[in-house]
């Protein structure tokens, strides 16, 4: 009996550590309602759409009056605010978008509510195909932080209105310090390599990559030579030796070097 009650004391503490899936913080809230604007009667919006409160637009959702059947119009921005927080988590919608998307299990309150914000602003699909989202699942939060800034295009075009709000995103994304201090350093492999379990050519295989991979750099350590040179990159998922790595952004600290 005590090792089972063990057991299942191992099981709530795993669950109690798993992904947080909502709902969007304050901080979040916040941010979507700097961005979106506070309107309280109906407004068209530069694209056309009809739209109220905080991005609450009339081709996604039913705007008869009273909004969700108990918000009059014009709103305040508390029943703005109370619209908004229904609109992030309707079924399909913002919220349980993030929540299905991401499988990196330690996803915090801030880093969810960034994603909320990023998914009401762009829609699951983006969310669902980017780049941003592959990294983060792969562990590689540094990695996906890089990924805001590229969701700036609106017709070709890059918006400083997308500028400042991705900027804000990876801010709340990063709070914490959960994006480490070594954001910017990456690199290419100039050759096909191994990744390590540990910096040794003896340590195990854990995987492969391509030459020309464009990798996330969190660390450098000393381990075997590998043709003169002592030091191993550290990636998501093991170590790749620095001699067969380019550095292609460095975020001016001495480790993010080859040599
Ligand atoms: C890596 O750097 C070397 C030396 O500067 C260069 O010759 C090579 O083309 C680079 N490889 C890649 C994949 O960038």
């Amino acid at each position: 009996m005590i090792k089972i009650a063990c057991f299942l004391t191992a099981l709530l503490a795993v669950s109690t550590s798993a992904e947080y899936t909502g709902p969007t913080n304050q901080a979040g809230l916040n941010l979507i309602k700097e961005f979106e604007g506070f309107y309280a009667n109906f407004y068209t919006d530069p694209v056309g759409i009809k739209t109220i409160g905080y991005g609450h637009a009339c081709h996604v959702w039913n705007c008869a009056v009273p909004l969700n059947g108990k918000y009059n119009v014009p709103l305040t921005q508390a029943t703005a605010e109370a619209l908004l927080k229904e609109d992030l988590v309707a079924p399909g919608r913002y919220e349980q978008c993030v929540a299905n998307a991401v499988t990196y299990a330690n996803l915090n309150a801030n880093q969810f509510s960034a994603l909320a914000s990023f998914t009401f602003n762009l829609g699951c699909g983006n969310l669902q195909s980017s780049t941003l989202l592959s990294l983060l699942n792969r562990g590689d939060v540094s990695g996906a932080a890089e990924e805001f800034a590229k969701w700036v295009y609106a017709g070709g075009q890059i918006l400083p209105g997308l500028v400042r709000r991705r900027a804000a995103e990876k801010e709340l994304f990063c709070s914490g310090g959960t994006c480490g201090t070594s954001t910017t350093c990456r690199g290419v492999t100039n050759d096909g390599i191994n990744i390590r379990s540990s910096p040794s050519t003896s340590a195990s295989v854990v995987g492969s990559l391509a030459s020309g991979t464009a990798i996330t750099i969190t660390d450098r350590a000393s381990g075997t030579n590998v043709n003169g040179n002592p030091y191993w990159f550290k990636i998501s998922n093991g170590y790749v030796s620095a001699y067969y790595v380019n550095i292609s952004s460095s975020n001016g600290a001495a480790w993010c070097a080859k040599n």
